[in-house]
């Protein structure tokens, strides 16, 4: 596992995201209400919509396009329906963000 630089920390508004590009994939990077950051790739596991265009609340992202909930914490669908995208390691550093992604 190797971890890269992400960018300004502060360029991931609370309850938003941010989208990056790396590994040849696009990751969103949310911030929830109390300031935490997860990472997860960004499409909905149920037909690839866009997760970082989503509504963040408490530790889930509602997916734009059919309203599935998506816990930022796992990647998993919260039910009743069923279904997981990748999740990343992802923290703060002096200021900017760390992204840890999977060996290729
Ligand atoms: S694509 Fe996300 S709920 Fe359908």
């Amino acid at each position: 596992m190797s971890s890269i630089d992400a960018g300004p920390a502060d360029g991931v508004p609370v309850r938003g995201a941010r989208v990056l590009k790396a590994g040849g994939i696009e990751i969103a990077v949310f911030r929830t209400g109390d300031g935490r950051l997860f990472a997860l790739r960004d499409r909905c596991p149920h037909r690839e919509g866009p997760l970082s265009q989503g509504l963040v609340h408490g530790n889930c992202v509602t997916c734009p396009l059919h309203e599935w909930v998506i816990d930022l914490t796992t990647g998993e669908a919260v039910g009743p329906d069923e279904g997981r995208t990748d999740r990343f390691d992802v923290w703060e550093e002096g200021g900017r963000l760390r992204l840890r992604l999977p060996d290729e």
